[in-house]
C-alpha cells in the first residue's frame, strides 16, 4: 500500500474515491456534502458504520469521538467494505485534534493496512484488497499548521507497525502442514538476510548440548524436529537491552493428554507468541531503534505417537529443576521453561517479555479480545498495559498470589506442570514460568498470555478472522518508548 502526504486541498487530489469521517451525528460539518442522501439511507454515523455512495464515489464512516482507537477501527471497517469493489486509489483529509499529536494520524495509517489485510494463500481466487494508493491531505479539517516531517515519521512508523502485524498474521494463519518448526526458522533466517538482524538457529543436537530436555520431550513424538530461533538487533550504543521470548508451538494436539476434536481445531494458533516475536524483530530493525533487542522463539510441534512424552514422566529443565508431567497438553510452559533459561543465559537484559497462547483459562478469565499480563513487578507489566492502550490492543493485569502458587506442588518432583485446582489456571501457568526466571531478572520480567486475542474466528475492530498479530503492536510501542529515553 502506498501513502502520499500532500498539502494540497482535498478537492485538488485525484483519486477513485473519497473517504469522509463523520463524528458529528447531525452531519453539520461542511465536508459532509451528502447530508440529505445520508439521512435518506438511514446512515446514523455510529462507530464503524460505513456508507458507500457509489454514484458519488464517496464513502462515509461514523465515529463516536476523535480518538486513535476509534479512527483505527473506523478506517479498517471502511477498507473491509471496499474489499470487493474496484476502487484502486482513495483520498482522505487528515484528522487531528492537536497540532503536535500525530497519534491519530498513525492510527489512520494503521487502520488502512490492518483493515486491508486478507489471508488468501489457500483460496484459488486470490482476492487482494483493491485499494493500493492512499492520498492524505494535510490541509483540510485542521485549524493547525501541521509539521509535515512529524506526520511523515508517524506515517512511516504506523506503516512499519501494521505491516509487521500483517506479517505475523500470515505466519499464524499458515497451516501446520506448511508451517512447522523448520519453517519458522527459515522465515527468521530470510528476515535476517533481508535486514540488519542477526539470526542463530539451534537444532536438536545443540538443544541437547544446552540441556533443554523439557523442550525436547515435548517435541519428541513429532516428525518435525524442534528449533530454537535467536534473532538479534544490535545498535552501537543501545539505550536498553530487551529480551522477547515466544511460544512457537506450530501445532498443539495436546499430546497423549489428547485434546477433544473440537478444541484441536485452530491449534495452529499456538505459534502466535513466537510469530509475534518475529514480527516485532522485523519492525524494530526497520525502525532502526536505538535499543538492543533479542528475540527467542521455541519452535516445537506437540504430537502423539510411540515416542511421545507421557503423563507421569519427570523432566529435568535446563536450570536443573525437575518437573512432574501430569498433563502433556500443558506443553507451552515446558518449552518456555527451557527457553527462558536459555535466553537469560545468553543475554542479561533490562527487561524480559514472554508471549504465549498459554492457557484456555486466560480466555475464560478476561475474554477473547484481551491479553493477560502477569509477573512479579508492576514496572514491566505497566509498560505493556500502557503501550497496549495507545497501540489499539487490549491488555489487563492478573495478579500472582502465594496461595495459588502452592497448587503447583508435586509429591515426586520440584514442581508439577499443572495445578491441582481447577481455578486460576492462567495465573498458575504464569507462576510456573516464574520458577525459571533468575533472581536478577525477577522484577524485570513480564509474561503475556495472548491465548484469547491471538486468533478469533470473526472480524473484530481492525482485526480479521483468524490470526490478529496480538502482541506485535503493544511491544513495538514499548520498545519505541525505551528508545526515546
Ligand atoms: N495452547 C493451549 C492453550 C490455548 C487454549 C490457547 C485455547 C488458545 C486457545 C495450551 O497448550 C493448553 O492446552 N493449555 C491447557 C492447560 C491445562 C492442561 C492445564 C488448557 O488451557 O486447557
Ligand atoms: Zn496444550
Ligand atoms: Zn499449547
Amino acid at each position: 500500500m502506498n501513502f502520499d502526504l500532500t498539502i494540497n486541498p482535498i478537492e485538488e487530489i485525484e483519486a477513485d474515491i473519497e473517504l469522509i469521517i463523520v463524528v458529528d451525528k447531525n452531519f453539520k460539518h461542511k465536508f459532509v456534502q451528502d447530508r440529505e442522501l445520508l439521512k435518506k439511507i438511514g446512515f446514523k454515523a455510529e462507530q464503524d458504520e460505513v456508507c458507500l455512495l457509489v454514484e458519488r464515489d464517496r464513502v462515509y464512516v461514523g465515529m463516536d469521538s476523535l480518538k486513535s482507537a476509534n479512527i483505527r477501527t473506523a478506517i479498517a471497517s471502511t477498507m473491509r467494505r471496499l474489499s470487493n469493489t474496484t476502487y484502486k486509489s482513495l483520498k482522505i483529509a487528515s484528522y487531528m485534534n492537536h497540532p503536535k499529536c500525530t497519534a491519530l494520524f498513525r492510527a489512520m495509517v494503521e487502520g488502512f493496512i490492518l483493515g486491508g489485510y486478507n489471508f488468501y494463500r489457500y483460496k484459488t481466487s486470490k482476492q487482494k484488497n483493491p485499494i493500493n494508493d492512499i492520498y492524505i491531505s494535510l490541509e483540510e479539517y485542521n485549524e493547525y499548521i501541521l509539521d509535515i516531517t512529524k506526520c511523515a515519521t508517524a506515517l512511516n512508523n504506523g506503516q512499519i507497525t501494521a505491516e509487521a502485524t500483517n506479517f505475523t498474521r500470515d505466519i499464524v494463519n499458515t497451516t501446520p502442514e506448511d508451517c512447522y518448526p523448520a519453517t519458522l526458522a527459515k522465515i527468521a533466517k530470510k528476515l535476517a538476510k533481508e535486514s540488519s538482524l542477526e539470526c542463530k538457529i539451534l537444532k536438536p543436537k545443540e538443544l541437547k548440548a544446552e540441556n533443554m530436555e523439557a523442550l525436547l520431550a515435548v517435541a519428541r513424538a513429532s516428525r518435525h524436529k524442534p528449533r530454537v530461533i535467536h534473532l538479534t538487533h544490535k545498535p552501537k550504543n543501545p539505550k536498553a537491552i530487551v529480551t522477547l521470548v515466544g511460544k512457537g508451538l506450530t501445532y498443539d494436539s495436546g499430546g497423549l493428554s489428547l485434546k477433544p476434536s473440537d478444541y484441536m481445531v485452530t491449534m495452529k494458533l499456538d505459534k502466535s507468541g513466537g510469530s509475534a516475536v518475529i514480527g516485532v524483530m522485523k519492525a524494530i530493525s526497520e525502525m532502526n531503534l536505538d535499543i538492543e533487542v533479542h528475540g527467542f522463539v521455541g519452535a516445537v510441534e506437540n504430537m502423539i505417537g510411540g515416542d511421545a512424552y507421557k503423563p507421569d514422566d519427570v523432566l529435568v529443565a535446563k536450570n536443573g529443576k525437575t518437573i512432574e508431567v501430569r498433563n502433556t497438553d500443558a506443553e507451552g510452559r515446558l518449552v518456555l521453561a527451557d527457553l527462558l533459561c536459555y535466553a537469560q543465559q545468553e543475554v542479561k537484559a533490562d527487561y524480559i517479555f514472554d508471549f504465549a497462547t498459554l492457557t484456555g483459562a486466560a480466555v475464560v478469565g478476561v475474554g477473547q479480545y484481551t491479553s493477560a499480563v502477569m509477573g512479579n513487578s508492576d514496572i514491566p507489566k505497566d509498560m505493556i498495559i500502557e503501550s497496549a492502550k495507545s497501540s489499539g490492543e487490549l491488555a489487563t493485569k492478573l495478579d500472582f498470589n502465594s496461595y495459588l502458587k502452592k497448587t503447583l506442588k508435586s509429591e515426586v518432583a520440584d514442581i508439577c506442570n499443572i495445578s491441582n485446582s481447577r481455578y486460576g489456571g492462567a495465573i498458575t501457568a504464569g507462576q510456573f514460568l516464574e520458577e525459571f526466571i533468575d533472581e536478577d531478572h525477577k522484577d524485570r520480567w513480564s509474561h503475556i498470555d495472548i491465548a484469547g486475542p491471538a486468533f478469533v474466528e470473526h472480524t473484530w475492530g481492525e482485526n480479521p478472522y483468524g490470526g490478529s498479530g496480538a502482541g506485535v503492536r503493544m511491544t513495538i510501542r514499548v520498545l519505541e518508548k525505551l528508545s526515546r529515553k
